[in-house]
Protein backbone atom coordinates (compact mmCIF):
# COMPACT_ATOMS: atom_id res chain seq x y z
CA UNK A 1 0.00 0.00 0.00
CA UNK A 2 1.25 3.65 -0.54
CA UNK A 3 2.57 5.17 2.51
CA UNK A 4 0.79 7.42 4.48
CA UNK A 5 2.01 11.21 3.92
CA UNK A 6 2.13 13.23 7.34
CA UNK A 7 3.07 17.00 7.69
CA UNK A 8 4.38 18.34 11.38
CA UNK A 9 4.27 21.21 12.34
CA UNK A 10 5.86 22.55 15.75
CA UNK A 11 8.96 20.77 16.43
CA UNK A 12 9.23 21.37 20.33
CA UNK A 13 9.43 18.70 22.99
CA UNK A 14 6.32 16.51 21.66
CA UNK A 15 7.40 16.71 17.63
CA UNK A 16 10.85 16.34 18.02
CA UNK A 17 9.88 12.98 20.50
CA UNK A 18 7.25 12.21 17.61
CA UNK A 19 9.84 12.69 14.88
CA UNK A 20 12.60 9.99 16.80
CA UNK A 21 9.73 7.87 17.31
CA UNK A 22 8.82 7.39 13.98
CA UNK A 23 12.21 6.70 12.64
CA UNK A 24 12.87 4.46 15.74
CA UNK A 25 9.88 2.09 15.42
CA UNK A 26 9.54 2.90 11.63
CA UNK A 27 9.48 -0.93 11.03
CA UNK A 28 7.02 -1.92 13.67
CA UNK A 29 5.04 1.14 12.89
CA UNK A 30 4.65 -0.23 9.14
CA UNK A 31 4.02 -3.84 9.84
CA UNK A 32 1.52 -2.94 12.18
CA UNK A 33 -0.52 -0.36 9.80
CA UNK A 34 0.19 -2.15 6.62
CA UNK A 35 1.83 0.51 5.49
CA UNK A 36 4.66 3.25 5.76
CA UNK A 37 4.01 6.51 7.69
CA UNK A 38 6.42 9.02 6.32
CA UNK A 39 6.96 12.55 6.96
CA UNK A 40 6.84 14.18 3.93
CA UNK A 41 6.89 18.25 5.66
CA UNK A 42 7.49 19.91 8.49
CA UNK A 43 7.18 23.47 9.57
CA UNK A 44 8.11 25.38 12.98
CA UNK A 45 9.22 28.87 13.83
CA UNK A 46 13.30 28.57 14.08
CA UNK A 47 14.22 26.51 11.18
CA UNK A 48 18.14 26.06 12.20
CA UNK A 49 17.31 25.05 15.50
CA UNK A 50 19.34 21.94 16.98
CA UNK A 51 16.98 19.82 18.19
CA UNK A 52 18.71 16.21 17.96
CA UNK A 53 16.31 15.14 15.48
CA UNK A 54 17.02 14.12 12.00
CA UNK A 55 14.56 15.53 9.25
CA UNK A 56 15.33 13.20 6.71
CA UNK A 57 14.42 14.56 3.16
CA UNK A 58 11.19 16.22 4.62
CA UNK A 59 10.21 19.59 3.06
CA UNK A 60 10.76 22.71 5.03
CA UNK A 61 8.11 25.29 5.27
CA UNK A 62 8.26 28.65 7.45
CA UNK A 63 4.54 28.64 7.07
CA UNK A 64 2.17 26.20 8.78
CA UNK A 65 -0.90 27.03 6.39
CA UNK A 66 1.30 26.37 3.82
CA UNK A 67 2.54 23.27 5.14
CA UNK A 68 -1.43 22.27 5.74
CA UNK A 69 -2.70 22.78 2.37
CA UNK A 70 0.87 21.43 0.39
CA UNK A 71 0.11 18.82 -2.29
CA UNK A 72 1.15 14.94 -1.10
CA UNK A 73 -0.05 15.59 2.54
CA UNK A 74 -2.78 12.77 3.98
CA UNK A 75 -2.59 14.01 7.61
CA UNK A 76 -1.32 17.27 9.04
CA UNK A 77 -0.01 16.97 12.69
CA UNK A 78 -0.81 20.55 14.39
CA UNK A 79 2.27 20.38 17.42
CA UNK A 80 1.74 24.38 17.48
CA UNK A 81 0.08 25.41 20.48
CA UNK A 82 -2.03 27.96 21.54
CA UNK A 83 -5.92 28.71 20.87
CA UNK A 84 -5.70 30.99 18.12
CA UNK A 85 -2.69 32.51 15.24
CA UNK A 86 -0.83 29.83 13.23
CA UNK A 87 -2.86 26.71 15.00
CA UNK A 88 -6.06 27.74 14.09
CA UNK A 89 -5.56 28.94 11.18
CA UNK A 90 -3.62 25.93 9.66
CA UNK A 91 -6.01 23.27 11.14
CA UNK A 92 -8.81 25.16 8.91
CA UNK A 93 -6.73 25.05 6.22
CA UNK A 94 -5.84 21.20 6.80
CA UNK A 95 -9.65 20.16 7.27
CA UNK A 96 -11.03 22.50 4.59
CA UNK A 97 -8.56 20.94 2.28
CA UNK A 98 -9.86 17.89 2.92
CA UNK A 99 -6.75 16.37 5.03
CA UNK A 100 -7.24 14.91 8.20
CA UNK A 101 -5.69 16.19 11.50
CA UNK A 102 -4.21 14.86 14.46
CA UNK A 103 -3.64 17.58 17.14
CA UNK A 104 -2.29 17.89 20.54
CA UNK A 105 -3.92 21.04 21.34
CA UNK A 106 -6.19 21.55 24.57
CA UNK A 107 -6.52 25.10 24.52
CA UNK A 108 -7.59 25.28 20.44
CA UNK A 109 -9.84 22.25 20.81
CA UNK A 110 -11.47 23.45 24.41
CA UNK A 111 -12.15 27.37 21.84
CA UNK A 112 -12.79 25.76 18.78
CA UNK A 113 -13.22 22.09 19.07
CA UNK A 114 -16.77 21.89 17.85
CA UNK A 115 -16.08 24.27 14.81
CA UNK A 116 -13.60 22.25 13.88
CA UNK A 117 -15.23 18.99 14.61
CA UNK A 118 -18.00 20.12 12.15
CA UNK A 119 -15.64 21.34 9.12
CA UNK A 120 -14.16 17.87 9.77
CA UNK A 121 -17.51 15.95 9.87
CA UNK A 122 -18.51 17.87 6.22
CA UNK A 123 -14.94 17.24 4.47
CA UNK A 124 -15.38 13.44 5.53
CA UNK A 125 -11.87 13.31 7.72
CA UNK A 126 -10.74 12.28 10.66
CA UNK A 127 -9.69 14.61 13.47
CA UNK A 128 -8.01 12.86 16.09
CA UNK A 129 -6.70 14.08 19.14
CA UNK A 130 -5.99 11.97 22.21
CA UNK A 131 -2.79 13.63 23.13
CA UNK A 132 -4.62 16.51 23.89
CA UNK A 133 -5.75 15.62 26.81
CA UNK A 134 -3.98 13.47 29.81
CA UNK A 135 -0.76 12.89 27.79
CA UNK A 136 -0.45 9.15 26.75
CA UNK A 137 -3.62 8.07 28.77
CA UNK A 138 -6.04 6.85 26.18
CA UNK A 139 -9.30 8.54 27.98
CA UNK A 140 -10.33 10.21 24.61
CA UNK A 141 -10.61 6.65 22.79
CA UNK A 142 -12.04 4.87 25.99
CA UNK A 143 -14.60 7.67 26.22
CA UNK A 144 -15.78 8.00 22.63
CA UNK A 145 -15.35 4.54 21.84
CA UNK A 146 -16.18 2.05 25.03
CA UNK A 147 -18.77 3.91 26.76
CA UNK A 148 -21.27 3.91 24.07
CA UNK A 149 -24.90 3.84 25.89
CA UNK A 150 -23.81 4.48 28.94
CA UNK A 151 -25.02 7.84 30.70
CA UNK A 152 -21.93 9.62 32.55
CA UNK A 153 -22.79 11.36 35.94
CA UNK A 154 -19.47 12.46 36.54
CA UNK A 155 -15.63 12.83 35.34
CA UNK A 156 -13.06 14.27 36.88
CA UNK A 157 -9.51 13.66 37.94
CA UNK A 158 -5.63 14.72 37.87
CA UNK A 159 -4.54 16.14 34.30
CA UNK A 160 -1.80 18.29 34.21
CA UNK A 161 1.56 16.56 35.02
CA UNK A 162 3.38 19.81 35.95
CA UNK A 163 1.06 21.13 38.76
CA UNK A 164 0.96 17.58 39.93
CA UNK A 165 4.95 17.18 39.68
CA UNK A 166 5.12 20.26 41.57
CA UNK A 167 3.07 19.19 44.57
CA UNK A 168 4.36 16.00 44.89
CA UNK A 169 8.12 17.12 45.43
CA UNK A 170 7.08 20.14 47.55
CA UNK A 171 5.50 17.40 49.78
CA UNK A 172 8.21 14.80 49.42
CA UNK A 173 10.98 16.52 49.34
CA UNK A 174 10.15 20.15 51.24
CA UNK A 175 11.38 21.99 47.91
CA UNK A 176 10.20 25.44 46.89
CA UNK A 177 7.44 25.69 44.30
CA UNK A 178 9.52 27.33 42.34
CA UNK A 179 12.37 24.97 42.15
CA UNK A 180 9.82 22.41 41.62
CA UNK A 181 8.84 24.14 38.24
CA UNK A 182 11.94 24.99 36.97
CA UNK A 183 12.35 21.56 36.96
CA UNK A 184 9.01 20.50 35.60
CA UNK A 185 10.13 22.89 32.26
CA UNK A 186 13.53 21.53 32.07
CA UNK A 187 11.82 17.81 31.96
CA UNK A 188 9.64 19.21 28.68
CA UNK A 189 6.22 19.00 31.10
CA UNK A 190 5.33 22.41 31.35
CA UNK A 191 3.75 24.52 28.43
CA UNK A 192 5.66 27.38 27.05
CA UNK A 193 4.00 29.51 29.37
CA UNK A 194 3.84 27.69 32.76
CA UNK A 195 1.24 30.13 33.96
CA UNK A 196 -1.21 28.17 32.30
CA UNK A 197 -0.16 24.78 33.70
CA UNK A 198 0.10 26.55 37.32
CA UNK A 199 -3.25 28.65 37.35
CA UNK A 200 -5.31 25.81 36.23
CA UNK A 201 -6.15 26.84 32.41
CA UNK A 202 -4.47 23.35 31.23
CA UNK A 203 -6.61 21.53 33.26
CA UNK A 204 -9.24 23.92 32.26
CA UNK A 205 -8.82 23.20 28.47
CA UNK A 206 -8.80 19.79 29.12
CA UNK A 207 -12.12 19.23 31.13
CA UNK A 208 -14.15 21.08 28.93
CA UNK A 209 -13.29 18.75 26.36
CA UNK A 210 -13.48 15.39 28.85
CA UNK A 211 -16.79 17.51 29.47
CA UNK A 212 -17.82 17.48 25.98
CA UNK A 213 -17.23 13.90 25.49
CA UNK A 214 -18.90 13.05 28.62
CA UNK A 215 -22.33 14.70 28.33
CA UNK A 216 -22.56 14.84 25.01
CA UNK A 217 -22.75 18.48 24.91
CA UNK A 218 -20.78 21.14 23.14
CA UNK A 219 -17.76 22.97 24.88
CA UNK A 220 -17.68 24.94 27.46
CA UNK A 221 -14.47 26.84 28.45
CA UNK A 222 -15.64 29.78 30.08
CA UNK A 223 -17.92 28.21 32.60
CA UNK A 224 -15.51 26.56 34.56
CA UNK A 225 -14.85 27.83 38.22
CA UNK A 226 -11.10 27.93 37.84
CA UNK A 227 -8.25 27.99 40.61
CA UNK A 228 -4.56 27.56 40.37
CA UNK A 229 -1.88 26.08 42.63
CA UNK A 230 0.42 29.01 42.60
CA UNK A 231 -0.80 30.26 46.02
CA UNK A 232 0.26 26.72 47.59
CA UNK A 233 2.67 27.12 50.34
CA UNK A 234 4.18 24.33 52.39
CA UNK A 235 2.34 24.92 55.13
CA UNK A 236 -0.28 23.93 53.52
CA UNK A 237 0.72 21.15 52.11
CA UNK A 238 2.03 20.14 55.95
CA UNK A 239 -1.08 21.37 57.78
CA UNK A 240 -3.01 18.78 55.08
CA UNK A 241 -0.92 15.99 56.38
CA UNK A 242 -1.72 16.71 59.31
CA UNK A 243 -5.73 16.53 59.35
CA UNK A 244 -4.84 12.92 56.78
CA UNK A 245 -4.98 14.64 53.39
CA UNK A 246 -2.81 15.27 50.71
CA UNK A 247 -3.36 18.67 47.95
CA UNK A 248 -4.59 17.85 44.14
CA UNK A 249 -5.45 20.03 41.41
CA UNK A 250 -8.38 18.62 40.01
CA UNK A 251 -10.56 19.22 37.33
CA UNK A 252 -14.39 17.76 38.09
CA UNK A 253 -17.47 17.98 35.65
CA UNK A 254 -20.52 16.57 36.88
CA UNK A 255 -24.09 16.51 35.98
CA UNK A 256 -26.66 18.01 38.56
CA UNK A 257 -30.45 18.26 38.51
CA UNK A 258 -29.61 21.84 37.39
CA UNK A 259 -27.49 20.93 34.94
CA UNK A 260 -23.69 20.48 34.21
CA UNK A 261 -21.10 22.00 36.78
CA UNK A 262 -17.15 22.47 36.04
CA UNK A 263 -15.01 23.04 38.42
CA UNK A 264 -11.18 23.21 38.40
CA UNK A 265 -9.16 23.78 42.28
CA UNK A 266 -6.72 22.51 44.35
CA UNK A 267 -8.52 19.87 46.95
CA UNK A 268 -7.75 18.01 49.61
CA UNK A 269 -8.27 14.15 49.04
CA UNK A 270 -7.90 11.62 51.74
CA UNK A 271 -4.39 10.28 52.02
CA UNK A 272 -5.68 6.54 51.82
CA UNK A 273 -7.95 6.98 48.06
CA UNK A 274 -6.44 6.09 44.93
CA UNK A 275 -6.15 9.50 43.56
CA UNK A 276 -3.85 10.87 46.18
CA UNK A 277 -1.19 8.05 44.96
CA UNK A 278 -1.12 9.62 41.96
CA UNK A 279 2.64 11.01 41.85
CA UNK A 280 5.14 13.34 40.14
CA UNK A 281 3.70 13.84 36.64
CA UNK A 282 1.20 10.93 36.48
CA UNK A 283 -2.29 11.88 35.03
CA UNK A 284 -5.50 9.86 36.24
CA UNK A 285 -9.40 10.46 35.12
CA UNK A 286 -11.71 9.02 36.79
CA UNK A 287 -15.41 8.36 34.60
CA UNK A 288 -18.86 7.35 36.72
CA UNK A 289 -21.20 5.81 33.93
CA UNK A 290 -24.34 3.96 34.97
CA UNK A 291 -23.76 0.54 33.03
CA UNK A 292 -20.09 0.41 33.31
CA UNK A 293 -19.70 1.84 36.90
CA UNK A 294 -16.20 3.63 37.48
CA UNK A 295 -13.40 3.89 35.95
CA UNK A 296 -9.75 5.04 36.70
CA UNK A 297 -7.04 5.36 34.03
CA UNK A 298 -3.66 6.78 35.39
CA UNK A 299 -0.52 7.41 33.25
CA UNK A 300 2.06 9.38 32.37
CA UNK A 301 0.38 13.16 31.66
CA UNK A 302 3.37 14.81 29.80
CA UNK A 303 6.71 14.22 28.72
CA UNK A 304 7.85 14.07 25.20
CA UNK A 305 7.92 10.48 24.67
CA UNK A 306 4.52 9.51 26.16
CA UNK A 307 2.51 12.57 24.61
CA UNK A 308 4.57 11.55 20.79
CA UNK A 309 3.11 8.04 21.59
CA UNK A 310 -0.49 9.20 21.84
CA UNK A 311 -0.22 11.41 18.54
CA UNK A 312 1.24 8.18 16.82
CA UNK A 313 -1.62 5.72 17.70
CA UNK A 314 -3.95 8.60 16.25
CA UNK A 315 -1.77 8.80 12.73
CA UNK A 316 -1.51 5.02 12.69
CA UNK A 317 -5.63 4.55 13.51
CA UNK A 318 -5.64 6.66 10.10
CA UNK A 319 -3.22 4.32 8.30
CA UNK A 320 -5.33 2.07 9.19
CA UNK A 321 -8.41 2.97 8.45
CA UNK A 322 -9.35 2.34 4.67
CA UNK A 323 -12.21 4.54 2.54
CA UNK A 324 -15.65 2.46 3.16
CA UNK A 325 -13.77 0.40 5.57
CA UNK A 326 -14.26 2.15 8.86
CA UNK A 327 -13.69 -0.65 11.32
CA UNK A 328 -10.27 -0.73 12.59
CA UNK A 329 -8.07 -4.60 12.99
CA UNK A 330 -9.76 -6.73 15.56
CA UNK A 331 -6.76 -7.59 17.65
CA UNK A 332 -5.31 -3.81 17.08
CA UNK A 333 -3.40 -5.38 14.03
CA UNK A 334 -4.43 -6.57 10.86
CA UNK A 335 -4.78 -10.30 11.00
CA UNK A 336 -2.56 -11.50 8.52
CA UNK A 337 0.40 -9.29 10.37
CA UNK A 338 0.05 -11.25 13.79
CA UNK A 339 3.07 -13.18 13.94
CA UNK A 340 2.18 -17.25 14.88
CA UNK A 341 2.17 -17.99 18.37
CA UNK A 342 5.40 -18.93 20.44
CA UNK A 343 4.65 -20.82 23.98
CA UNK A 344 7.74 -19.92 26.33
CA UNK A 345 10.24 -22.39 26.43
N1 LIG B 1 1.78 21.07 30.42
C1 LIG B 1 0.94 19.91 30.35
C2 LIG B 1 1.01 19.19 31.68
C3 LIG B 1 1.40 19.04 29.23
O1 LIG B 1 1.89 19.51 32.49
O2 LIG B 1 0.18 18.34 31.94
C4 LIG B 1 0.45 17.94 28.88
O3 LIG B 1 -0.74 18.42 28.33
Amino acid sequence: AEALRIGIAGLGTVGASMVRMLQDKAAELTRQCGREIAVVGVSARERNRDRGIDLGNAQWFDDPVALARADGIDVFVELIGGEDGPALSSVKAALETGRHVVTANKALLSRHGVHLATIAEKKGVLLNYEAAVAGGIPIIKTMREAMAGNSVTRVFGIMNGTCNYILTRMEAEGISFEDCLKDAQLLGYAEADPTFDIEGHDTAHKLSILTSLAFGCRISADDIYLEGISNITQADIRAAAELGYRIKLLGVAQKTESGIEQRVHPTMVPIGSVIAQVHGVTNAVAVETDYLGELLLTGPGAGGNATASAVIGDVADIAKSRPGFQHGPVFGWPAKQLLPYRRAR
